[in-house]
C-alpha cells in the first residue's frame, strides 16, 4: 500500500515523498524536478561513513558531478563505475565491486548508492545485500525503467551465463530519490523502454490509467516532466497494489511478470546476436505482452478490443511489433524454456508458466499465484500470428 506523505512547497522542485510498503518493508520514495539539493539534504541525515556509488560511465559523465561533489562534503566516496550495459550484471563485476568497496574501508555504517538505470541499480542492490550481510541501499534511478519499475521491488539480481537474474536476493532500499530532470538526457529509445514497463502495469494491474496513457501517447507528450511525474505516480500505485502483501513477488506480485516469459527469451536471443545493440528490456517485454495477449485472445479470454489496445499501446510506444531481425520463432522457443518462473506450477514437459489476462487488469489463475500453464505449441502459434499480422502504414499492427 502507498500513502502520500507530503507535498513540499517548493514549486520548481515539486518535491514529494511517498511511503512504499512491500510486505514488512517500508521505505520513502522521494521525487521531484531538478531536486539534487533536496536529495543531498536527505542523504546528509544518514550518518554514512562511506558512500559506495555504483553507476555506469554514461550516467557518471552526465549526472555524476553535482551529486558526487555534494556527497564528498558529507563523507568519503568510492565510485564504482562500469561501462553501460546488461553484460555488466555479472559475477565478475560483482566480485570486483565488493573487493573495491571493502578495500575503500566499507563498514556496516556505509551506504551503497545505485545511481543509474536498472543495471547499476541491481548491482548496487546485490553489493549492499552481501556487504556485512546487508548495509543500507539508496537508489537514485536515472532511467524510466529503474524509476518506475525496478526500484519498486526488493528483488536484487545479476545474471548467470545461463540466463537473466538467476543470482540474487531480496533487499529493501533505505530510500529512493528520483529527479525527473535526470531523465531528460535519456535517449528517446531508453525513455520509451521504461515506459513499456509502466504500460505493462497499466494493462495488467491498473487499467484505469489507460485512457490518460493513450491520450498522452496520441498527443506525443509522454516525455514532458509533468507526464513523467504523472506516470511515476501511477506506476507506484499499480506496483504497490500487488507487492504490498508479497515481498518476494512470488504470489500475487507475479502479475508483474506479464510479458516477461517471451520478453526475456527475445531479449536473450537478440542479445546473443547483437550484444548491447539489441532490443531494450522494455521493448522485449512489450513484444512479450503482444504474444501473451494473442494467447489470451486465442483462448477466448481477452476480447479482440482489449487485445487491440495492447497493439495500439505497444506501437505508440515505438516498441517492436515483430521479432528482431535475425531472431526466429525457433530461437525464442529454444530459450523460453529457461524462464525463471520454472517450478511455480507442476507442468507437463511441453508447458510453461505464463501470466495471461482474462481481462485488462485481471490476470488468469489463482489471485495468489496468477500463473497458468501454456503449451509451447500455443506460444509458437501466437509468435507466428504476431509475426504475420498486417501492419498499418504507421507501423502499428492490426
Ligand atoms: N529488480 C527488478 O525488479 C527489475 C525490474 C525491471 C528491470 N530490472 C533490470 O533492469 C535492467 C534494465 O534497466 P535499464 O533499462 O534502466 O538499463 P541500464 O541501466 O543499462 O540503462 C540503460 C541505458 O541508459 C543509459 N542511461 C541511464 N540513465 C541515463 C540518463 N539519465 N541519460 C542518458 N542515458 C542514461 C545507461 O548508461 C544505459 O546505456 C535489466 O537488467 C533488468 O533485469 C530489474
Amino acid at each position: 500500500m502507498t500513502t502520500s506523505d507530503s507535498g513540499h512547497a517548493t514549486p520548481q522542485v515539486r518535491w514529494q515523498a511517498r511511503r512504499i510498503r512491500i510486505g514488512d518493508s517500508d521505505f520513502p520514495y522521494y521525487h521531484g524536478i531538478d531536486c539534487a539539493d533536496r536529495m543531498l539534504d536527505e542523504l546528509a541525515t544518514m550518518g554514512a561513513d562511506l558512500f559506495v556509488v555504483v553507476t555506469d560511465d554514461t550516467v557518471l559523465g552526465l549526472h555524476g558531478d553535482r551529486l558526487l561533489t555534494g556527497l564528498r562534503e558529507l563523507a568519503p566516496v568510492e565510485v564504482l563505475s562500469h561501462p553501460p550495459g546488461e553484460s555488466m550484471k555479472s559475477l565478475t563485476v560483482l566480485s570486483e565491486w565488493l573487493r573495491r568497496a571493502l578495500a575503500a574501508g566499507a563498514t556496516r555504517r556505509s551506504v551503497v548508492i545505485g545511481l543509474g538505470g536498472g543495471v547499476p541499480g541491481n548491482l548496487a542492490g546485490v553489493v549492499a545485500a552481501l556487504l556485512f550481510r546487508g548495509v543500507r541501499l539508496v537508489h537514485i534511478p536515472t532511467t524510466t525503467t529503474a524509476a518506475m519499475d525496478s526500484v519498486l521491488s526488493l528483488k536484487q539480481a545479476i545474471n548467470s551465463d545461463i540466463g537473466k537474474n538467476h543470482i540474487g536476493t531480496y533487499l529493501a532500499p533505505h530510500a529512493v530519490f528520483t529527479d525527473v530532470a535526470m531523465l531528460a538526457t535519456l535517449p528517446e529509445r531508453e525513455l520509451r523502454s521504461g515506459l513499456c514497463e509502466a504500460a505493462k502495469n497499466c494493462l495488467a494491474i491498473w487499467p484505469r490509467a489507460l485512457p490518460t496513457l493513450r491520450k498522452v501517447l496520441a498527443e506525443g507528450t509522454l516525455a514532458t516532466p509533468e507526464s513523467l511525474l504523472w506516470l511515476l505516480e501511477e506506476s507506484i500505485a499499480a506496483k504497490s497494489r500487488v507487492t504490498v502483501d508479497d515481498t518476494r513477488e512470488q504470489r500475487g506480485g507475479l502479475v508483474l511478470e506479464y510479458g516477461h516469459t517471451v520478453g526475456h527469451a527475445v531479449e536473450l536471443a537478440d542479445h546473443r546476436l547483437r550484444g548491447a545493440e539489441g532490443v531494450t528490456h522494455g521493448e522485449a517485454i512489450a513484444f512479450g505482452m503482444l504474444v501473451a495477449a494473442t494467447i489470451s485472445l486465442a483462448r477466448g479470454w481477452l476480447s479482440p478490443a482489449d487485445a487491440e489496445v495492447h497493439h495500439e499501446v505497444v506501437a505508440a510506444l515505438g516498441a517492436p511489433v515483430r521479432l528482431p531481425e535475425g531472431v526466429s520463432v525457433d530461437d525464442v522457443l529454444a530459450v523460453v524454456r529457461d524462464d525463471n518462473k520454472r517450478g511455480y506450477l507442476a507442468l507437463a514437459p511441453d508447458s510453461l508458466a505464463f501470466v495471461l489476462l482474462r481481462d485488462l487488469g485481471s490476470p488468469a489463475g489463482d489471485p495468489q499465484l496468477p500463473l497458468v500453464p501454456v503449451t509451447l505449441e500455443e506460444v509458437r502459434a501466437a509468435l507466428v500470428e504476431v509475426q504475420t499480422r498486417v501492419l498499418e502504414p504507421t507501423g502499428a499492427a492490426r
